[in-house]
């Protein structure tokens, strides 16, 4: 049998996929990391249903081993007997949990059968709240700004894990990004923020990203638009 590791999307329950929502309803038992995370999930599938899994607050790298080898020892023999689904937040190969489930299942437990189900991301759901366009071509980087860091180099960067806005905002600002914040983006739980004033989001919320694109990057015209008529017209 099988662990699947199913991307719930952002939070609203029905941005899950229809494919996401089977595999959680047909699994014998639905693991989630997370408040937020179990919250969706259980949109979907009753308590009944759902597994427990500790994770320590701690970024001790020895504590998350031992952590993520005890998640992995708890969920093989479960998906020896029958389907087993991790579901979280976004896609499961995007910045997730389910990455280090995955390694420590192949590496201890390699009889295990491991399949992906993906989710609509934050990395997909933000242009649409915050109006950008990802046009062919253009390289956007992922990045994390976690306490207050500023990181540089890419025309084009989504930052996670903005925790300080103010001080991101600052170090990215005197590099020469525009930037744009999104806070709780198609969440159901808290108010959804689309902002360009960082005091706006001044708290701290892990649910905060940040679109940084430099002040110099040439923006495409409209492609009905001629070069040649407006040279003549000057
Ligand atoms: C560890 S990453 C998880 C990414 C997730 N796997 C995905 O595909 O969207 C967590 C970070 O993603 C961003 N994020 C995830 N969901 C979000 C949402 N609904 N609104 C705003 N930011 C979000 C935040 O920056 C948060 O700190």
């Amino acid at each position: 049998m099988t662990v699947y590791g199913v991307g719930l999307g952002p939070g609203e329950p029905d941005l899950l996929t229809l494919r996401g929502k089977r595999t959680l309803e047909a699994a014998d038992v639905v693991y989630s990391p997370g408040r937020l995370s179990r919250t969706v999930a259980t949109h979907h599938v009753p308590d009944s249903r759902i597994g427990d899994l500790d994770f320590p607050m701690t970024s001790d790298p020895e504590k998350l081993r031992a952590a993520w080898r005890d998640a992995a020892a708890e969920v093989a023999p479960r998906a020896r007997d029958g389907d087993v689904a991790f579901a979280t937040l976004g896609d499961p190969n995007v910045y997730s949990t389910f990455g280090h489930l995955r390694r420590t299942l192949d590496a201890f437990h390699p009889d295990i059968d491991v399949q992906t189900v993906p989710g609509v991301s934050a990395v997909s759901a933000f242009t649409t709240a915050l109006g950008v366009e990802v046009d062919a071509g253009a390289g956007l980087a992922l990045r994390e700004a976690a306490q207050g860091a500023s990181p540089t180099g890419p025309d084009r960067m989504i930052l996670f894990k903005v925790t300080d806005a103010p001080a991101t905002h600052e170090g990215l600002v005197d590099a020469g990004y525009d930037v744009t914040y999104g806070r709780r983006l198609y969440m159901e739980q808290g108010d959804t923020t689309v902002t360009r004033d960082p005091a706006e989001i001044a708290d701290r919320d892990y649910y905060t990203l940040a679109y940084a694109e430099r002040d110099t990057l040439q923006k495409d015209r409209a492609t009905a638009f001629d070069d040649t008529e407006v040279a003549g017209d000057a």
